[in-house]
């Protein structure tokens, strides 16, 4: 196989055993592998500390390989190259003769990338004893979310980090930036002159994000009910998606000049009053109902469930973003879990015409909307307004799409998952795609002055059924501003 331009290292899998290195990480490098972008000395330490022989935990990957990456496109010769490049290590991660000998297994030139699928309380103990066994100088540290549960935590787990890893060298996930849709919204607004021109307060009306799914909590309660539904998606997925709409167009592509446009739009948040809270953020819990025709437990009766919890599984909230561009335009966001589907989607919907001469009556429906799907059916649309066909309507007006669906347009190519994406940057030390320090403090910051104003009513989450869009009052939010969800009821 021909040794490509990504560079080879080492790369150090802490946590190799657990829920995300199973179902992504390790497919994502296989996928790596196919596509011959691994170098041929890459090689993979899988690190754990789980009771068993390096054998049982190899054939463990190699079980969930097949079984999460799809049949078709599992390659019998690929796959024993990518499984002949692992091995597995014993390490526990607190336990510094563990890195001693972890150290012995990588010789003194090769590039490290030390990759945590861990919880986020023990990546100061691994960045020390990397440090202590001298390989923190040639190492990449990547941290998986969540980075800690508010602004004080998250700062203590990224100072820890940084006693031994400088920013540029260390890659904070948010596997949303991985996906191909998102790069898209780049490429969307800064490759095309027709919309950024639009792109600001004088065209735009509102704007909504929606990050629904259709699952429910899937055996991760003792994680989830920690965390709810701000922690764990719009605290980073969500607000991530608005600041890449938000921003203002970066200097050049640089990760630095990205992420400095996107701090100026997470400091320009504007905080949500007391009041603001009852008006402008719906909290939401579910209850029993329907998935897919089938009848599905409430958030309370889930397996290891407490029947007290108040964690919400739904948000809807307006941000408003104080500066020039965006005065005056509302963000809706939302994200549930067990919503009657999996639909991730940006709508941006435009300003009427400002001198309107069709008939009054149907003026209401008169505005153009961008829609941008981010998953699944990955595409774009743009609602136009046009004339009904016929002798018979007039000059009536209907709106119809301009559409460009990816996966009919560029039928050849995969969309990879976005772990892919992620870790071939990390290989190329790109850190474009990944979270700087500032970014997930002011994300936490304006977060946590709504968890503390939830904590200070004390109001319960509302219940929703599952399989529906949300609490009745997700529908008010948008309503008191005379406006709907884009198209799901
Ligand atoms: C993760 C959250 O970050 O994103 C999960 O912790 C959520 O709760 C997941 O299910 C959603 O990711 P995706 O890529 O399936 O939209």
């Amino acid at each position: 196989m021909p040794s490509t331009s990504v560079e080879p290292c080492t790369f150090a899998l802490f946590g190799a055993l657990g829920d995300l290195a199973l179902r992504k990480l390790f497919p994502a490098l296989y996928q790596l592998d196919r596509a011959e972008l691994l170098h041929d000395d890459t090689r993979i330490l899988a690190l754990a500390r789980e009771a068993g022989t390096p054998q049982q935990h190899l054939a463990n990957i190699e079980e969930h390989l097949r079984l999460f990456v799809a049949k078709a496109q599992i390659e019998e010769a690929t796959l024993s190259r990518f499984l002949a490049r692992i091995a597995y290590v014993h390490v526990d991660f607190m336990n510094e003769a563990d890195y001693v000998n972890l150290a012995e297994q990588i010789g003194p030139a090769e590039q490290v990338i030390a990759y945590f699928a861990t919880p986020a309380a023990v990546y100061g103990a691994i960045c020390e004893n990397l440090h202590k066994v001298g390989l923190a100088d040639r190492c990449r540290v990547v941290l998986e979310k969540p980075i800690g549960h508010d602004l004080a935590s998250s700062r203590r787990v990224n100072d820890a980090v940084a006693q031994y890893f400088p920013e540029n060298r260390t890659y904070r996930i948010d596997h949303y930036l991985g996906k191909e849709t998102v790069q898209n919204l780049i490429a969307l607004r800064f490759a095309n002159s027709l919309f950024e021109t639009q792109w600001n307060q004088n065209y735009i009306s509102h704007v909504e994000i929606t990050v629904a799914e259709e699952v429910g909590i899937e055996g991760r309660w003792g994680y989830f009910d920690k965390a709810g539904q701000l922690r764990d998606m719009i605290q980073n997925h969500l607000l991530q998606l608005l600041c890449l709409i938000a921003m203002d167009p970066p200097a050049d592509l640089s990760a630095d000049s990205i992420r400095d446009e996107k701090v100026k739009v997470l400091k320009a948040l504007a905080p949500i009053s007391a009041e603001g809270l009852t008006t402008q953020v719906v909290r939401g819990q579910y209850i029993a109902g329907y998935s897919q025709g089938k009848a599905v437990p409430g958030y309370l009766e889930e397996e290891n469930s407490n029947t007290q919890s108040d964690t919400e599984t739904f948000v809807a909230l307006r941000a408003d973003i104080r500066n020039w561009r965006w005065a005056g335009v509302p963000f809706y966001l939302r994200t549930g879990k067990r919503m009657p589907q999996k639909l991730s989607q940006i709508v941006i919907h435009f300003k009427e015409p400002q001198h309107y001469i069709f008939a009054p009556e149907q003026r209401l429906q008169i505005s153009n909307k961008l829609i941008i799907r981010l998953q699944p059916d990955e595409g774009i649309s743009l609602r136009v307004m046009t004339k009904e066909q016929g002798l018979d309507k007039g000059m009536q007006l209907r709106s119809g799409p301009l559409q460009l669906n990816f996966s009919d347009t560029y039928r050849s190519a995969r969309i990879p998952d976005a772990y892919e994406r992620l870790l071939l940057e990390v290989m190329q030390g790109n850190q474009n795609l990944f979270v700087r320090k500032d970014e997930i403090e002011y994300a936490w910051k304006w977060c946590d002055q709504l968890i503390a104003g939830w904590k200070k009513s004390g109001d319960a989450p509302k219940p929703y059924a599952a399989g529906s869009w949300g609490p009745m009052s997700s529908i008010a939010l948008i309503t008191r501003d005379g406006r709907s969800w884009y198209g799901d009821i």
